[in-house]
């Protein structure tokens, strides 16, 4: 190993920055440098370093590649943008018929319990806030609302409960299972203006704020104080807190800060009958009974609307890096997580891996991104993230355990971030495979847990069943167990489809795993619940939700199967499965009676 060199030095990766409106993404980071982290000449191993630049020479990044010690200049990256497109494959619910349709006097009451700018009939915005962020799905509401505090929309839901009209929450839109649009024409309740940061307590680091705060803001407000977020996602510069937390996101971050039922103090929930529910506590130890902000932790809107969040945040660390490494093979991923959780034990912040497909598609449908890798064809790649706050040690440990990977042939080719702008085209390239995947056609999105040594099993059956109809693609948060499966083709197809599920799910189930680990179930796998969840599991789901919200009026048609839940009324009395080819049209058929679901097979 004398000849190998590591390129030692710092990168801080601060914040990411993803900006997403109806039109397109912006995928930027925003990378502010700490000077104090970019001398990384004092040596604590005898690995040559790089001596650091100025800042303006960060737009231009490095590698050092271990193998062969040559640097190999990098693109910047620049703003990507996604398309359109629709599913073939689509099943048939029927309106539940004992919801109302809005009428004048609703709106009426509405302008005057919100003023009318907060009562949003426009077309183009209704048609932004029907369609979900994937294109897939599409509601056809006609009114969105716009509460500005939670005694707004307390008043909205009462009214709706008593009129039996249906309701979606909608946060940043950017859920990926259809949860976050109209099925029919439920009326949207969106927290985009309940968006106030309420306090912060520097000494416990509780951030307490309304829900409709963008995931982003937080975490630029929290770095002036020296604190983070504890989640982290692609989606940041759209997804809002209180999306975060009703769907239980989890991110880039889990495997270090944990899920948000342990950073979560605290909630603030408006029922269906418009009742404030005040969970808000800032306390770290609390056993006075339920501890009921646990229901509406990943219930996706169908127990309650979130309004407010206290949350613990933990302190920015000084000193984080990255590197970016290549395996030849799944096993030596495995090995190396498993290494890497004790090598590098709580300097661990991230743990990341994509497949060769993922990379390629990352490579073809983004702009300015290059493998930071390319001499060579990996099949693996791993993204790993250290934070701590003891600079020399940290960058010490990180060394010892990349020079003992590379020894042990776990890792063929890696680099190690120099400077922000590297940090950041590493992260991109990670963060990226969704949209390359909207880029490269129709996609259908899997998210599943799975032990970590049974997890690429999967890939590799699904790879063979589909053969060269589609290109089969792994990802994921490999730290938490958590396989992102996307199988992406030139248009959505019956015959892909019934080759992928509901193998795909059966699968799963037999593993052990979960069919939803992080995204949640929303329309999309509603009905598939009984894969990861016991019948008197589902049951008991179906109970609360009736008590909570006897007439079903929040998020109807998601989570809860339809046999169960309250809008599945006798009047149902089939759901059937159409075909569609037009990918475009995702429109309700016959309003108000039918809709169709993309790619699911009810
Ligand atoms: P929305 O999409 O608006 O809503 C999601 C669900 O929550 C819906 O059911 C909605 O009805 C409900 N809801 C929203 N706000 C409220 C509220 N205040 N009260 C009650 N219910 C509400 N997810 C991950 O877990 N990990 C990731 O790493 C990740 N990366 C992503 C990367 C990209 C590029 C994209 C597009 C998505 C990613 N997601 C990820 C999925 C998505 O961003 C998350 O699920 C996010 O938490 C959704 O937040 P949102 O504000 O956009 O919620
Ligand atoms: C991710 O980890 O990139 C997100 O969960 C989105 C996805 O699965 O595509
Ligand atoms: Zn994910």
């Amino acid at each position: 190993m004398e000849n190998h060199k590591l390129a030692a030095a710092i990168a801080y990766r601060l914040l990411n920055q993803t900006k997403h409106s109806s039109k397109k993404i912006i995928h930027q980071r925003l990378l502010i440098p700490n000077f104090s982290q970019l001398n990384p000449l004092s040596s604590t191993s005898g690995f040559t370093r790089h001596a650091s630049v100025p800042l303006k020479r960060f737009l231009a990044s490095y590698r050092w590649d271990l193998q062969k010690s040559s640097l190999i200049r990098m693109q910047n990256i620049s703003a990507i943008h996604h398309r359109k497109f629709g599913s073939v494959a689509s099943a048939v619910v029927q309106r539940n018929p004992n919801f109302s349709t809005i009428n004048n006097d609703d709106l009426i009451y509405f302008e005057k319990i919100l003023g009318a700018k907060k009562v949003i009939q426009d077309h183009e915005e209704l048609e932004t806030a029907n369609t979900d962020w994937m294109h897939k799905y599409k509601g056809s509401s006609k009114l969105m609302l716009q509460p500005e505090n939670t005694t707004e929309l307390s008043q909205i839901l009462e009214y709706c409960n008593s009129r039996r009209l249906a309701v979606v929450p909608q946060g940043g839109n950017t859920g990926l299972v259809g949860g976050s649009v109209p099925v029919f024409d439920e009326v949207i309740i969106s927290t985009r203006r309940m968006n106030n940061i309420i306090s912060f307590d520097q000494v416990s680091g509780v951030l307490v704020c309304e829900a409709g705060c963008i995931l982003e803001n937080l975490i630029s407000f929290l770095d002036k104080k020296g604190f983070i977020m504890p989640l982290d996602l692609g989606a940041k510069g759209s997804c809002q807190i209180g999306g975060n937390i009703s769907t239980n996101a989890g991110g880039l971050r889990l495997v270090r800060y944990g899920s948000l039922h342990g950073t979560v103090l605290g909630l603030e929930a408006v029922l269906a009958n418009g009742s404030v529910i005040d969970m808000l506590g800032t306390l770290r130890k609390d056993n006075t009974g339920y501890d009921l902000k646990h229901l509406f932790i990943g219930s996706e809107g169908s127990l309650g609307i979130i309004t407010k969040v206290s949350i613990l945040t933990p302190p920015k660390l000084s000193s984080v890096n990255i590197a970016f490494l290549a395996c030849q093979d799944y096993i030596s991923c495995q090995k190396l997580l498993f290494q890497a959780k004790r090598r590098l034990g709580e300097i661990l912040s991230a743990f990341e891996f994509l497949d060769s497909q993922a990379m390629n598609l990352v490579l073809h449908h983004l702009d300015g991104v290059r493998n930071p890798l390319p001499s060579s064809i990996y099949n693996f790649y791993v993204l790993i993230e250290t934070t701590g706050s003891n600079e020399s040690n940290d960058k010490a440990t990180l060394e010892a355990f990349l020079l003992h990977a590379m020894e042990s042939g776990l890792v063929s080719d890696g680099a190690l971030a120099q400077d922000f702008s590297q940090a950041s085209s590493f992260w991109h390239i990670r963060e990226g495979i969704p949209e390359a995947l909207m880029k490269a056609g129709a996609v259908y999105k899997y998210d599943l847990s799975l032990p970590v040594e049974k997890m690429y099993d999967l890939v590799e059956e699904i790879r063979t069943r589909l053969g060269s109809a589609a290109n089969v693609v792994g990802y994921g948060h490999l730290g938490d167990g958590n396989l992102h499966l996307n199988v992406s083709a030139p248009q959505y197809d019956d015959a892909i489809l019934s080759q992928i599920e509901p193998f795909v799910y059966e699968w799963t189930s037999r593993h052990r795993g979960s069919i939803s680990a992080e995204h949640g179930l929303g329309l999309m796998k509603a009905e598939k619940i009984y894969y990861s969840k016991s019948s008197e599991t589902v049951q008991l789901m179906a109970s609360i939700k009736k008590l909570l919200d006897p007439n079903g009026i929040l998020n109807p048609y998601k989570v809860i199967p339809s046999s169960l839940s309250s809008s599945s009324i006798e009047a149902y009395d089939k759901v059937s499965l159409l075909i569609f080819s037009n990918v475009q049209d995702v429109h309700m058929k016959s309003q108000p009676t039918i809709c169709k679901l993309p790619w699911s097979t009810f």
